[in-house]
């Protein structure tokens, strides 16, 4: 297969999410002979930086995050930079000269990935300059990558998408959302299509209830700002925890392609059950995290983070109760939850199936229901519980696990989220980004809750730092008899 070739150029290249996960994705690629040795790297910013600036940061970012590193000299020196504003007409007619310069000398074939790591109101303007300056007129392609967020809510996502769509085909855009590069992520499917044992009890007749959470023990960290505006229901559960849903509940695809797979996800968020007021009172829960101790070291309470947040509303946690009305679904309740400043960093799935008829093994009347757990990570595995009887005399159960660790077998090379997505992206294959139609059905979702969360006063802080949430979240299966499993 021939590897792809492109110019990439990387709007917001002296940016957090550039030196993190870019460049070491680039160069993890180009070491690992995945993308042809003709391409090049544009890095656009603000700063007054020379190509050599740029070329240095890059080599470091690398040094930090990969090991080995060889060949730095080599790789960086396929970076350029140029100091860009965003509004200015010179700065897309100049942008267009090094891109045409570069493309004689790597022979990219005129191909060329515009990817918008840098902040969003600026979206929609640099889309359509890249059609009014020209940047589109080529010979090979041209992919936009957008990060999110993508929109505040439904209305500004649909205003965002249409000036996007004023630029750009529906399939030359690249709606990042890490979680669907994530190697278990991307397992969920094949768990679920790859095997005869699960796919007859994946529905409401075997299954009781799906948990999914994703915890973390950071906190806002240097991100007030745009956190603040945003929350952990704009920043996790539309986006991550929603794709989640949707992969554990689609109908398998008639086949693999991207409009099978996308489609069947679409339907899932189309049959997401929205809430009234009432509802969202009843089944969602939100919190924001006080002081506390994580990994016997005292932490601030998000309040306390910045002076800016010191009266902050915002909510750093959230666990809801999501209802699928469709025929497989109906009756289940897919339980999520997410959070900053939590025990530890997780993100896993458990799949509770429903108990047996009758209880024939225990002597104290606990049944341990049979639960498929996928971790996401920082383990990557799939763990299976099931019943076994315990040794020696008599014929109690006791429960055991059937697991399957990724960790030993890929170990530091399984590739990285980014990684794949932007091989993914140079090759054309927009499976892993969320089509338009997914990003408008979530927003649909979200805004119901958040409208009402606007009309309430939230009781902050409601959670310890180090805490796995607010009990309320706890009740919150427990109303249904039902209760978080614990992260093993
Ligand atoms: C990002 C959020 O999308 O996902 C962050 O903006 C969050 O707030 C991050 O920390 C979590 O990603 P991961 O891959 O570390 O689970």
């Amino acid at each position: 297969q021939q590897r792809p070739k492109s110019v990439i150029v990387i709007f917001g290249a002296t940016g957090d999410l550039a030196k993190r996960k870019l460049f070491p994705s680039i160069y993890r690629l180009y070491q690992n002979g995945k993308i042809s040795e003709d391409f090049a790297v544009i890095g656009l910013a603000r700063r007054p930086w020379t190509n050599d600036t740029f070329r240095e940061n890059v080599e470091i970012s690398i040094e930090e995050t990969v090991s080995p590193a060889t060949d730095l000299e080599e790789f960086s020196s396929h970076f350029y930079y140029q100091s860009f504003d965003v509004t200015e007409p010179s700065s897309y007619n100049g942008l267009n000269e090094l891109l045409n310069e570069l493309e004689g000398t790597y022979q990219t074939e005129g191909n060329r990935i515009f990817y918008l790591a840098m902040a969003p109101e600026y979206f929609g303007s640099i889309a359509n300059n890249l059609r009014k300056y020209g940047l589109k007129e080529t010979e090979g392609w041209t992919r936009l990558v957008i990060e999110k967020p993508f929109g505040h809510d439904l209305k500004s996502a649909k205003e965002l998408n249409n000036q996007i769509r004023e630029a750009f085909n529906e399939d030359q855009i690249y709606r990042i959302d890490h979680y669907l590069g994530k190697e278990m992520v991307q397992n969920i499917e094949v768990i679920r299509f790859a095997n005869g044992i699960f796919e007859h009890l994946w529905n409401n007749r075997f299954i009781s209830n799906i948990q999914i959470t994703s915890s973390e023990s950071l906190g806002v960290e240097e991100r007030a700002r745009y956190y603040d505006h945003s929350g952990a229901a704009r920043d996790m559960v539309q986006n991550h925890m929603l794709q989640m849903v949707a992969l554990l509940a689609m109908e398998p695809p008639i086949n693999l392609t991207t409009d099978e797979i996308r489609s069947e996800k679409i339907k899932v968020l189309r049959a997401l059950r929205n809430l009234t007021e009432d509802e969202v009172d009843e089944n969602f829960v939100r919190g924001q995290y006080g002081p506390g101790v994580i990994r016997r070291r005292n932490v601030n309470g998000y309040r306390e983070e910045a002076e800016e947040l010191a009266y902050s509303q915002t909510e750093t946690f959230v666990a809801g109760k999501v209802m699928i009305d469709n025929y497989r679904w109906a009756g289940v309740p897919f339980y999520i939850r997410t959070g900053k400043r939590l025990a530890e960093k997780a993100t896993h799935i458990v799949v509770e199936f429903k108990d047996i008829p009758m209880n024939l093994y225990y002597e104290d009347q606990k049944k341990n229901p049979n639960l498929l757990v996928i971790s996401i990570q920082p383990n990557e595995g799939i763990t299976l519980f099931l019943n076994a009887k315990k040794s020696g005399h008599g014929s109690a159960a006791q429960p055991i696990q059937l697991s399957y660790n990724n960790e030993g077998v890929n170990g530091i090379n399984t590739p990285e989220a980014y990684e794949k997505l932007l091989f993914d992206c140079m090759q054309g294959d927009t499976t892993n980004f969320t089509h338009w139609d997914e990003v408008a059905n979530s927003w649909e979702y979200i805004d119901s809750i958040l409208e009402t969360w606007a009309n309430r006063e939230p009781d902050f802080p409601n959670y310890n730092s180090g805490s796995m949430g607010p009990d309320e979240a706890d009740k919150l299966l427990e109303k249904d008899g039902f209760h978080w499993w614990p992260i093993t």
